[in-house]
């Protein structure tokens, strides 16, 4: 049996709190109260809360100090909150929205309407529970596939260290940081697709065998194109094995078709893979790795600016 949603409803007043719980009763809601600002800020930590219809005039905390707390916490800011209030300017509404809450309704609030708004944020907020529980399916898969290969143990958080610290110098925003970072995260994530006969092979590939490890990218992509929280992080992994003259894979795309993320998720990764150690060889030293990335990007394959990036990085 599924659990009823819980509501958690705060208002310093005891008769506005009951009128609220008789009105929600005719749903099956499991409701809990808070009297104040700082009840509902510990009662969130006790128990998971779906929805909270919130007073903004309370004594101490306020309903907007609270909702500011709980919609910069990334653990709290995707539980909805309805501003149930006296306060009906036009200025209160601006300011409640830009701090986040998803609906504002002045008092005296009709029954109905309270609970149709109640209904559809508890949708969309399992909504977001459900696609949530995808994307770290996602991210789980992806270590799973590291964890396959005892050979490439930990290159997924190297890469993901290289590739944060080259963000930083090259001036990515924050969005496009963390897209980098879920990439960097999940570019493999097509090997799954890959039999271990193929990718735990000891020694060199056969050509058909090469073959069947560069289908990774398509698959991981394919993977993954449906699940649109993953944003940009998808074109790192279809594109991180692309070359800037043309000569990668899966598509073979050039230049200003490979973005800036793209670039720096390659250059991480293909540093990552030089300087590991590998069952058929040891890894390079960093200035091996450094010479062999040179002449690639001396080539246009790889991007320059990125790479110098990275050789500074190095030397600092
Ligand atoms: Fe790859």
């Amino acid at each position: 049996m599924q659990t009823p949603p819980a509501i958690l409803v705060a208002d310093d007043d005891a008769a506005s709190r009951e009128l609220i719980e008789i009105i929600l009763s005719s749903e099956n809601y499991h409701i809990v109260t808070a009297q104040n600002g700082n009840e509902v800020l510990e009662l969130i930590r006790q128990t998971p809360v779906d929805l909270i219809l919130l007073d903004v005039l309370m004594p101490g905390m306020t309903g907007m100090e609270v909702c500011r707390k709980l919609k910069s916490d990334p653990e709290f800011q995707l539980i909805p909150i309805i501003f149930l209030t006296a306060l009906d300017q036009m200025e209160d509404r601006v300011e409640s929205f830009d701090l986040g809450v998803n609906e504002f309704m002045s008092k005296p609030f009709s029954p109905p309407e309270l609970l149709a708004r109640v209904k559809s944020l508890l949708k969309i907020k399992s909504l977001t529970d459900s696609l949530e529980s995808a994307f770290n399916v996602v991210i789980t898969l992806g270590g799973l596939v590291e964890a396959r290969d005892p050979y490439t143990g930990g290159h997924i958080s190297r890469v993901c260290s290289i590739a944060l610290k080259l963000a930083n110098m090259l001036g990515l925003s924050a969005g496009e940081t963390e897209e980098l970072e879920i990439g960097c995260r999940l570019h493999d994530i097509g090997k799954i697709g890959i039999p271990d006969t193929v990718l735990l092979k000891e020694g060199k590939l056969t050509r058909e065998e090469f073959d069947v490890i560069r289908t990774h990218s398509k698959t991981g992509f394919d993977l993954c194109k449906e699940l649109d929280s993953l944003g940009k992080a998808r074109d790192i992994i279809l594109n991180h094995h692309e070359k800037l003259d043309g000569s990668g894979y899966p598509n073979g795309i050039k230049g200003d078709a490979i973005s800036l993320p793209v670039r720096i998720a390659t250059v991480s990764d293909i540093f990552d893979a030089l300087t590991s150690n590998r069952c058929y060889r040891p890894g390079l030293s960093p200035k091996d790795a450094f010479e062999i990335m040179g002449r690639d990007a001396k080539e246009n394959k790889i991007d320059e600016d990125v790479f110098n990036s990275l050789v500074a990085c190095y030397q600092t």
